[in-house]
Parts: C-alpha cells; structure tokens; sequence
C-alpha cells in the first residue's frame, strides 16, 4: 500500500468531502478530482491537496486524471450517470475503481465489466459505503448459517436525515417504482407495498421494501434466489406511499418536475450536520431462509451512516491497496463476513441485546 496514489472523484460534494477528511486523518494524500474547477479549486487550496479537472463525458479528461493513479473513489452521484465513464477509463488505464453507490442498475453495469477487470488485474467495487457494506457483510455471515438459503431478508433503520446527493438518487429512483428479486431475476413490484414490522436492536420499527443495492450485490455474494430489501419509515409515511407512489412515479417521470426537485435539493437539503453525524445510529437485520423454513438471523448497529460511509470507504481502500483483488467483487466477497466488524463503532448480534449474546 506504501507509496499507492489514489483519487477521489466528487470531491467536493457532501460525501466526498466527508471522505477527503477521513482519508487526511489517517496520514493518506488522495488527489481530489471533479468537474468543476471552481468548486474543487478551493477545497484542494483548503487541503493542499493536488488536484485534477475530468469531466464523465470526456474520456480523455478521465484518461489524463487517472495517469499514475493506483486506484478511483467515485463519490459523484447519482451514479447512473458517472458510474460506467469512469469504470471504462479505469479499465482502460488499468486502475482499481470503487463507489459508494446504492443504485441497482449500476451495481448490474459494475457486475458485467468482471470478465474485463479479470483481464486487466483490477478490481471493481461498487458500493463501499453505508450501502453495501454493512448489509453485504452480514448476508454473508447469516447466509453461511443455512445451508441452501432460498430467501433472504435485509432491513435498515436510523437513516434519518438524506444527504444532497442521496435526496437527488432517490428522486430519480422513484419513478422506476419498487423492485425485488424471485427466482434469481429482479421483478418490478408497488413502492408502499409489502410493509411489515421488524425487530432491529433498538426496537420494532415499520419497515417497506425499497430497491437497494443488495438485490445485486447480496445475490453475487450469497447466491439466495429471492431477496426482499426494507428500509424503516414511520407507518403514515408507508400509508402515504401506499396511496401516493404511483401518482410520485408519474409526476417524477417528467424531466421538468425532476429538474424542479431537484432545485428544491440544491436549496433546501444539506445533509446531517457534524453533531448528528456523530450521535447517530444505524440498525441492520438480516434473515435467511430455507424451503423447509430453517431460518438464521442477525443484527448490526453502526454509527450514523454517513459516518459510517466516511470511515467505511477508507478503510476499504486500504484493504484493496494492500490486498489487490482482481475482478468484480461486492466487499463481503473480497474482505469476508467479519470485515465489518473492523470498522469504527459497529457491533454484531447474533441475538437481540438483552439475551446476552452480543459478539
Ligand atoms: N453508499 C452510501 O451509503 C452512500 C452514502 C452517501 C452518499 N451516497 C451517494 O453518493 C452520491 C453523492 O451524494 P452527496 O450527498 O455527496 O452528493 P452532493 O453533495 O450533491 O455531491 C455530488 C457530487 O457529484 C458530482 N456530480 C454529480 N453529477 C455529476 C456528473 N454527471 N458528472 C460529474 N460529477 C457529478 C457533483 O459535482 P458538481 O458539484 O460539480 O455538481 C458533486 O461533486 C449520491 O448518489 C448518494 O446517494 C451513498
């Protein structure tokens, strides 16, 4: 890892700069990288960090940036649009090449270019933050608790305040509606619908199924042919969504209303501010399944997930830098189960708390 050169893309967005700081914490010097020269100027004169300008739709400008680089943080999202140039150019110039997308489309796209990576002795990891980490590393471990699992169950609670770019994915996910996996193959279902209550290990909360990057990654990683992913909201916001999704989906589907949301983001979502991102918590169930109805389930807690996304996505870098995967790979597939459990302030059950089996 000693003397690797790596960059951030996006390294003026919200995450990004979460990012930047962790990775100067820890005595790395990324070189930072985005589209705008106005905006990334002043955050490498506040770092003294180098910098480099590439735009996703000039390749050449990508090829030029990634020059003596070892390996791309793409922090610039939504990913649906940034997601494959740089994979390409990463390809092409043989550099690792990692986000922290949780978009399906662009977990299928990063999935499809394995053969190439192979070729290229280069990894690909999409998803090294909050999504997937956390979730991948624990479909993993309940997964090797059954044997022929046929369903798996994932959920999330605590995500309570969106980030700018996050705010921005998920208006351009809701017109696509929901989405699940049966049968090995991804199904369209109806956002709203499929709510239920789970136990996380800091109460019951109302959980609905929302198409997050796990129906992807959990699959490479596992094998389960049918996954079910669920994020927790209050239950009238599930009533809202039962009764508003479709008339959402519509509205969203049309370019000016998008452009008009996200307007309202740019002026109005900033994201958790530092205080919050240090109080917060996040909770992770996952359950696993066989036709017979033998079941294994466990729990993480971790910290606020932008934290998380922060502290997460540069100890995985570390872990690529030292460890040179080849391929495309979820982290669980390339780190294990347990590569979590490294991470700052995360704890697994294998019970809920209380009945004294915390790991
Ligand atoms: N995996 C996770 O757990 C996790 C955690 C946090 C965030 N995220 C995801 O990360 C993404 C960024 O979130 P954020 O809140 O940090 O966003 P943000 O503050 O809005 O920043 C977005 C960054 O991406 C750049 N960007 C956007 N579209 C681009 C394009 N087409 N070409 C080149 N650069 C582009 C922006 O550049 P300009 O400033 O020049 O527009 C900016 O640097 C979102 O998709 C979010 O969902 C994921």
């Amino acid at each position: 890892m000693a003397g690797s050169k790596w960059l951030i893309y996006g390294a003026n967005g919200y995450t990004g700069a979460l990012v930047v700081e962790e990775a100067l914490k820890r005595g790395h010097r990324p070189v930072i990288a985005g589209r705008s020269e106005k905006k990334i100027k002043p955050v490498a004169e506040r770092t003294g960090l180098d910098f480099v300008i590439a735009d996703t739709n000039d390749a050449a400008s990508l090829k030029n940036a990634l020059t003596g680089v070892d390996l791309v943080f793409n922090a610039a999202g939504p990913f649906i649009h940034t997601s494959d140039p740089v994979i390409r150019a990463c390809l092409e110039c043989g550099v690792h090449y990692t986000d922290i997308t949780g978009e399906v489309p662009v977990f299928h796209n990063t999935f499809s270019h394995d053969k190439e990576a192979m070729q290229k002795g280069i990894v690909l990891m999409s998803g090294i933050g909050f999504d997937v980490i956390p979730t991948d590393c624990l479909a993993k471990y309940v997964a090797e608790r059954v044997s022929r699992a046929s369903e798996l169950e994932i959920a999330f609670a605590g995500l309570t305040e969106t980030s700018p770019g996050t705010t921005k994915t998920m208006i351009e996910m809701i017109p696509n509606g929901g989405l699940v996996r049966k049968n090995g193959e991804l199904v369209r279902s109806q956002l709203g619908k499929g709510a239920k209550k789970i136990e996380f290990t800091a109460g019951t909360y109302s959980v609905m199924p929302i198409p997050w990057g796990d129906l992807e990654t959990a699959y490479h990683t596992t094998g389960i042919p049918n996954i079910t992913t669920y994020i927790s909201y209050p239950g009238y916001i599930i009533s809202i969504f039962n009764a508003g999704a479709p008339l959402a989906q519509k509205l969203l589907s049309v370019k000016a209303v998008q452009q008009f949301a996200k307007k309202f983001v740019d002026m109005f979502i900033h994201g958790p501010d530092a205080e919050k991102r240090s109080k917060g918590r996040s909770y992770i169930w996952v359950q696993a399944r066989d036709i017979k109805g033998k079941e294994a389930h466990a729990w993480l807690e971790i910290p606020d997930t932008y934290r998380f996304t922060a502290v997460a996505s540069v100890t995985a870098i570390e872990k690529i830098l030292e460890l040179r995967p080849k391929g495309a790979l979820t982290p669980a597939m390339a780190f294990g189960a347990d590569f979590v459990l490294g991470i700052e302030g995360v704890k697994r059950y294998d019970k809920l708390p209380g009945r004294h089996d915390k790991q």
